[in-house]
């Protein structure tokens, strides 16, 4: 069934989409997967905070400090109902990134005896497919304590290969930190069917959904994993603002990561107790505006419906596929077919160098990544120096799709047959 939403009611909603690029071109955003472009409404959540009711949450006892707590647990509430999670699950950090090192930090810092607690010859399982955000944080650890870092390895076709799953997350795996989607391929991992063999060691399963949730409807409560991290610049929010859900009982009992104001129970000179989770986690001044404008992009895609979102999102991402591999000498890196997978599109071009590429298209309007998209050792195993990247969204249309495809054949035609 085709999609029937109205991509120009969306983009109108997107003043960034009255520009033009590199003369008067008009604005082609396919880099969503890197940052997603904002709304009218978030934009105007957080400036009504500022001018109306800032203060600082869960301090001060007069009226604008009640309602900047009210608009920041409000925007708690709402990230908690989007992923199916109770509020108190839900950790604000300033990213994805600080949401996955929260909890590395977290377990190196559990002492012995606790069930966190990371010790030499433990292991930490994550994959070739991972962002360094979800890789370097998890190096560090095992440095850090003694603990071995192994992983899944990636097929050619772009896809976690699990035949060796069970050598691989053993009897002494703590900890497994995967993806949900990968930032590269677009492969979206089979998370609940790995999480049988996480369960069945007794590990933690971290799930790097930076990739995910801003693109398909996610319910924790089925997702058998225990900890979720992403930002909410990818989700059409502000920068500075990232989730961590939890499972309570976890987070919890789980050591703090930063201290400071807001997340002390009791402190006298020589030692503090902490709040329960989620102030446990996080000290001082919270990002107050920012989570607002969180809470605004959450009600933003579920008025449109996530359902909605991911059919346009699959109906573009086969049109580039389509139109893309049409194109002489081009490879999609990553799977060519629909099935587990979402709207990343990587390719290379015999012959083409891809800053090249992503130099011409940027002549043409249209924004593409290039690079190893934080994801180096991904780009080894290709043996590729780089790819370039379209990474759609729900502001995107038909024809933004036509216009990559017409842009990366006049680009190589430009390099290679002048
Ligand atoms: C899969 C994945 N994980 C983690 C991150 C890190 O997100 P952030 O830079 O917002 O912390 C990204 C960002 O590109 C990503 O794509």
């Amino acid at each position: 069934m085709k999609n029937t939403f109205d991509v120009s009611a969306v983009q109108a909603d997107f003043p960034i989409f009255k520009r033009q690029i590199r003369g008067n071109n008009r604005l082609i955003y396919l880099d969503s997967g890197a940052t997603s472009q904002k709304p009218l409404q978030v934009l105007d959540a957080e400036r009504e905070f500022y001018t109306q009711h800032n203060a600082a949450a869960h301090r001060g006892a007069h009226q604008l400090a009640e309602e900047a707590t009210e608009l920041f647990e409000g925007a708690r509430n709402k990230v908690a109902a989007f992923i199916g999670a109770k509020s108190d699950e839900v950790v604000f950090t300033k990213s994805a990134t600080e949401s996955i090192n929260l909890v590395a930090y977290s377990f190196g810092n559990a002492v012995i005896g606790s069930p966190f607690h990371i010790k030499p010859g433990d292991r930490i399982v994550v994959s070739e497919m991972e962002h360094h955000a979800n890789l370097i944080p998890w190096q560090e650890l095992a440095k850090r304590t003694g603990a071995q870092l192994v992983w899944l390895s990636v097929t050619s076709e772009g896809r976690l290969d699990l035949s060796n799953i069970d050598e691989v997350i053993n009897e002494k795996t703590k900890v497994v930190a995967l993806t949900h989607q990968s930032n590269v391929l677009g492969t979206i991992n089979p998370i609940n069917e790995i999480a049988v063999r996480v369960k069945e060691v007794g590990a933690f399963f971290v799930l790097d959904a930076c990739q995910s949730v801003p693109h398909f409807a996610i319910d924790v409560k089925q997702l058998k994993v225990d900890f979720v991290a992403f930002s909410g610049h990818k989700m059409l929010g502000p920068t500075g603002v990232g989730v961590l859900w939890g499972r309570q009982e976890l987070l919890d009992e789980m050591p703090p990561f930063l201290t400071g104001g807001s997340m002390i129970e009791t402190v006298t000179m020589e030692s503090a107790t902490y709040l329960p989770a989620p102030k446990r986690f996080e000290a001082g001044v919270p990002n107050m505006a920012q989570a607002v404008g969180l809470g605004a992009a959450v009600d933003y895609l579920s008025k449109i419906g996530m359902e909605q979102i991911h059919q346009h999102e699959m109906d573009l991402t086969q049109q580039a596929i389509s139109g893309l591999t049409s194109i002489k000498g081009l490879q999609i890196v990553g799977p060519n077919n629909l099935e587990m997978r979402g709207g990343v599109i990587s390719f290379t071009i015999d012959g083409v160098h891809p800053h090249d590429l992503g130099q011409a298209l940027d002549q043409y309007g249209i924004a593409v990544r290039t690079g190893h998209h934080c994801a180096w050792p991904l780009t080894k195993k290709f043996k590729v120096v780089a790819t370039t990247r379209a990474s759609l969204y729900l502001y995107n249309s038909s024809a933004d799709i036509s216009e990559l495809v017409s842009g990366v054949q006049r680009a190589r035609d430009y390099f290679l047959e002048r």
